[in-house]
This record gives C-alpha cells, structure tokens and sequence, in this order.
C-alpha cells in the first residue's frame, strides 16, 4: 500500500528562485532565506520520497482565462518548465507518475470530488520553487512528482474546508494504490501577501504565526477561516494557504512538526514553511 508519511507547506516566491539560478543564494539578503531550508533539505535526503505530490497554483502559464479548472491533476510523464517571461526558469524538466496520478483521479472522482485530467500541461513558479529549496540543485529531481494545481487565483477560489476534505480524498487515493510507496505531499504558496494596489507589501506576522501554530493540533479552527478574512487580514494572495490545507487534511490527525522556518520579507512578501510527520 502507497502511504502519505509527512507533509511538506512552503511559500513558492519566484524572487526566491531567481535568485537561486542566478547564484545570489550567499548575498545578505537572501542567504537568511536559504539558511531556513537547510534543515529541511538534509531531513527530505534522509526522508527519501519515492513520489512527492505538489499542490500548487497555476499563475497564467499553463492555464489562462480562457480555462480555469478549480482543481486538476497532472497525469502526464513529463511537465516542461514554464517561461515566465525570462525563458524557463534552469531547472530539470518535472517527471511525472501518470499511473499514480490516474488512480489518484479515479478514486478522488468516485469519492465525489471533481479533478481535472491535465495531460499536457507546463509547471511555473508555484512548483518549481519549492523543489528548488527542499532538493537544492540536482541533475534530475529525485523522484517522480504528481502536481495538483488549484485555483486561487480567478474569483471563485474554493474554500479552505474544502480543500481540507480534498486532502483527505487524496489521502484515501493513495492508501489504494496497490504499490509501496513512502509520499510526501507538498502544499505551497502564502503567507501572507498581497502584490498589487494600495495594500501592496501587506505582511501580518501575527495571522501568519497564529496559522503555523494552528496548522497541526487545530486545522479545523482554519478552515473556518473565510475568503474574505484572508483578502482583509493577510492580503490578496495569501489565500493561497487554502493549499496548506491540502496537504494538512492528507495527513494524521495528531502530526509531529520537525521543521519550521518564517521570514519577513522576502521579495515584498512573509516566507513560511513548515514540516510535518505523520506519527505512525
Ligand atoms: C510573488 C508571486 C507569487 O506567486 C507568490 O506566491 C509570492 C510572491 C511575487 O511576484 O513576488
Ligand atoms: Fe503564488
């Protein structure tokens, strides 16, 4: 039986990717950045996924106006890196795990929880920028990957609650498929921040920390947390913690944190990241 061990939540900052490719990663500003992850890159070598399951969110790459999935999987074998304006980020294309990913359709679907089938689809920040800070820089990505993409961006985003239900459907997927694998999922974006109009820069450490605290023994007290709590006291794009909610509801009730990391700012946003076991 495949099985979720430990969930991985982090913030997916295209400045912090950048500046990685670029080799800035020693400069003051962002070695404090890098420094938070080192704890977490010799915990995942050891750790050793055979899969990882990255919950993300499309910025207009892959998908447009013109399509807006609320939630889809990629059951591709391969995922190209994105151009996001500066050509393709330098990192190894993402191998995919279309029999994992295709169980993972069929039995979320049946569990009355809508996926849709991306079969070609090109992965952006949101992905690539948390496997650049848990893996560093490898010549391929370590295992295969199983991205799920959410809409948080086109207004009707889904709710935390259901986000956290979908990570418990995608937890009973996995518990069905016939191999033994050890996953970790990823969930990514937040904290908080906002990246346009007036409130541009809005960081509220209080909310975030408040959140990294609840995020083990009280995810129900979150997902109770609304839209419009989110736009109003962390900004427009930090409700992209919805994600967080994902990987939480896949995991145990009671998880262990091994790691957590929170710095402000990065590029004009909060960094959080946060790593948790399953107890069993
Ligand atoms: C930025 C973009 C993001 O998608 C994000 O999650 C955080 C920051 C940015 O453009 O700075
Ligand atoms: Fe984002």
């Amino acid at each position: 039986m495949a099985r979720i061990i430990a969930g991985v939540a982090a913030s997916h900052i295209p400045a912090v990717g950048a500046a990685w490719d670029n080799g800035k990663a020693d400069e003051p500003y962002w070695r404090p950045v890098f420094k938070g992850f080192e704890r977490s890159k010799e915990w995942i070598a050891r750790v050793k996924p055979d899969v990882c399951i990255v919950v993300y969110n499309d910025h207009m790459s892959a998908f447009s106006l013109e399509i807006v999935p609320t939630f889809a999987i990629g059951c591709a074998a391969e995922f190209p890196i994105a151009d996001e304006g500066w050509g393709p980020r330098p990192v190894p294309a993402v191998k995919g795990y279309p029999e994992l990913a295709s169980h993972i359709v069929q039995s979320v679907v049946l569990d009355e929880f809508d996926l849709t089938i991306v079969n070609r689809m090109e992965v952006d920040h949101g992905l690539t920028v948390p496997l650049t800070l848990m893996f560093g820089k490898p010549k391929e990505w370590p295992c295969p990957i199983v991205p799920i993409a959410v809409n948080v961006v086109v207004y009707p985003v889904p709710t935390g609650n259901r986000c956290y239900m979908l990570g418990k459907a995608i937890r009973r997927a996995v518990e069905s498929f016939d191999k033994d694998l050890r996953i970790v999922i990823f969930g990514t974006g937040g904290m908080s921040h906002q990246l346009q109009g007036p409130r541009a820069g809005l960081i509220n450490r209080e909310f975030d920390t408040r959140f990294l605290d609840n995020l083990a023994p009280d995810p129900e007290a979150l997902v109770r947390i609304s839209h419009l709590e989110y736009l109003r006291e962390a900004g427009s794009e930090a409700i992209e913690l919805v994600m967080w909610l994902i990987m939480r509801g896949a995991l145990d009730d009671r998880v262990k944190e091994i790691h957590r990391f929170y710095h402000v700012p990065a590029s004009n946003t909060a960094l959080g990241h946060i790593i948790f076991e399953n107890m069993a």
